[in-house]
């Protein structure tokens, strides 16, 4: 961080300023695998996303005035950056958030990937030439930036989406004011940091550090023109109704899913068992694409069941920094308490529990992390029942399902689909028939076949249906949030003539 020295607590970045904002809280980042305090920051308040907004309203004429491909140049800058400091922002990443030091580092790749797409789409087209009926119009989609673009992220990826919503808004010509998570405020300076190094102008890029109430005040503001929002599915319903109540503003928020594994009997039990392993540990479960559901055919059931428990029994958790770590810590401690009670409410619906690591052995914990929130797997065993409320209420840990079906493909996607959400899911089947079945009928944003339903790469629309979210609020399909299309046509002729056979003649009474 090198905004400041001292103990002084770091500042909100607003109007090209780092400022102390109005606010007289201060709160902690801290790592979770220790315990120990990373930095004070200030806690931003209505007042301070006030002058955020002012400030990314007025720079916004001047910052629509530029060309794409120069406001892009500010964004190439940032990218260098982050490939520069990967070894280093992968090591805050999992200093901050607790993820594993390969995970660290794949966030850190993740934003610069989504910054090259975004500044290398700069260069592209950016609308459509449509024909007309009328051969002397000239008709065009073109696109508008919407104006102010208010973006609040999530701590699991504390790098990558900020950029998911950032460098698209910003190079589609919008200004921004956006609140890190709570949890992830030293990875949210530094981008800050990186925006203040790119000599952005002032205004066009604002940060405030806090909480929900300053996320709130940024999204309930009727200045904000879109609200770009990933996070949890409690708060993106709340801000996806408020802000569909109000005219002209939009809100592509991404939520949090509930999401399932299909093994079917033609699966092979390799990729099977290692996608399953992967998909519900990895980030300790907290991935909002995390499975929680493993539906697993009744011909390789017990087969599955054993591969899988025995690995989920030896998963190495420990040191986020050791590169022999697979798991690292909860993000907090009221997050372990949440994980603790879905465990009960899976126990008390009549779960048959075959992983519980819900507490490690104290020689599991490694040295010196004695404070850290440790969780270990928790797998489970149940009868399918669509009133259990374990199989729809998303844990956001590693805390996973197994369902044994039996008939076809058609059972299963029965299945799957019985939850209120619909982000990630996957099929494993060497049958390519089930597959394209699942292809076309799981309910989800994001389907994969013999692979792990986590990983997804920026250039694919990242988002889900039902309760996991609308408007995809990352890449290609970002633009859509951040940007108004104009139907715009012209005549060439100095008739006019309409489409539609419509007749052009004005008749008077005299005709
Ligand atoms: C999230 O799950 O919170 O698809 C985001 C993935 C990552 C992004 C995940 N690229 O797993």
């Amino acid at each position: 961080m090198s905004q400041q020295t001292g103990t002084q607590p770091h500042q909100h970045y607003i109007a090209g300023e780092w400022t102390d904002g109005s606010g007289s809280e201060t709160f902690a980042s801290e790592n979770p695998a220790t315990g120990e305090t990373l930095a004070e920051f200030q806690r931003g308040t209505a007042d301070d996303v006030d002058a955020a907004l002012e400030a990314a309203e007025e720079a916004f004429e001047d910052w629509r005035a530029l060309s794409y491909i120069d406001r892009a140049e500010y964004l190439w800058d940032i990218y260098h950056e982050l490939r520069e400091r990967h070894q280093e922002l992968g090591e805050i990443v999992s200093q901050e958030c607790g993820k594993e030091i390969s995970e660290g580092k794949a966030d850190v790749t993740e934003a610069w990937h989504m910054v090259e797409w975004a500044a290398g789409n700069a260069r592209h087209p950016h609308g459509d030439v449509v024909p007309s009926e009328v051969a002397n119009k000239d008709a065009y989609m073109r696109r508008k930036p919407r104006g102010v673009i208010g973006c609040v992220t999530p701590w699991n990826f504390p790098v990558a989406i900020p950029f998911w919503h950032m460098a698209i808004a910003l190079v589609e010509g919008n200004t921004v004011v956006w609140k890190p998570a709570e949890q992830t405020p030293w990875c949210g300076q530094i981008i800050a940091e990186m925006f203040e190094d790119s000599g952005i102008p002032e205004g066009v890029f604002n940060m405030i550090q806090g909480y929900g109430d300053a996320g709130a005040a940024i999204t309930d503001d009727e200045r904000v023109d879109t609200v770009l929002f990933t996070g949890s599915a409690e708060v993106g319903q709340e801000i996806a109704s408020k802000v569909g109540g109000e005219p002209g503003k939009l809100a592509a928020c991404e939520m949090g899913g509930k999401n399932g594994i299909i093994v079917t009997e033609e699966a092979d039990l390799d990729i099977a068992v290692h996608s399953a392993i992967m998909s519900s540990f990895k980030t300790t479960g907290q991935r909002c694409v995390s499975s929680e559901r493993l539906i697993v055919h009744e011909d390789v059931y017990d087969e599955f069941k054993e591969r899988f428990v025995e690995i989920a029994e030896d998963i190495a958790v420990g040191d986020p920094l050791e590169e022999d770590t697979f798991m690292g810590p909860a993000i907090e401690a009221e997050h372990l308490e949440k994980i603790e009670k879905h465990n009960e409410l899976a126990r008390k619906e009549g779960a048959d529990v075959l992983v519980d690591r819900f507490e490690l052995d104290d020689d599991e914990i490694p040295d010196g992390h004695e404070d850290g929130h440790w969780v270990g797997p928790f797998a489970y065993e149940i009868e399918y029942d669509t009133d259990l409320r374990c199989l729809k209420e998303e844990c956001f840990g590693p805390h996973v399902a197994l369902l044994e079906y039996s008939g076809d493909i058609e059972d299963a996607v029965e299945i799957h689909n019985d939850t209120p959400y619909g982000l990630a899911g996957a099929i494993i089947s060497e049958d390519y028939r089930q597959i394209n079945y699942f292809r076309d009928r799981a309910e989800i944003g994001l389907a994969y076949a013999n692979l792990p339903c986590i990983g997804a790469e920026v250039q694919l629309p990242f988002g889900g249906v039902k309760k996991s979210g609308n408007g995809y609020p990352s890449a290609r399909e970002a633009i859509e949030a951040v940007t108004e299309r104009t139907a715009w046509t012209m005549n060439n002729s100095k008739d006019i003539e309409m489409a539609q056979g419509l007749s052009a003649d004005i008749l008077t009474r005299d005709d």
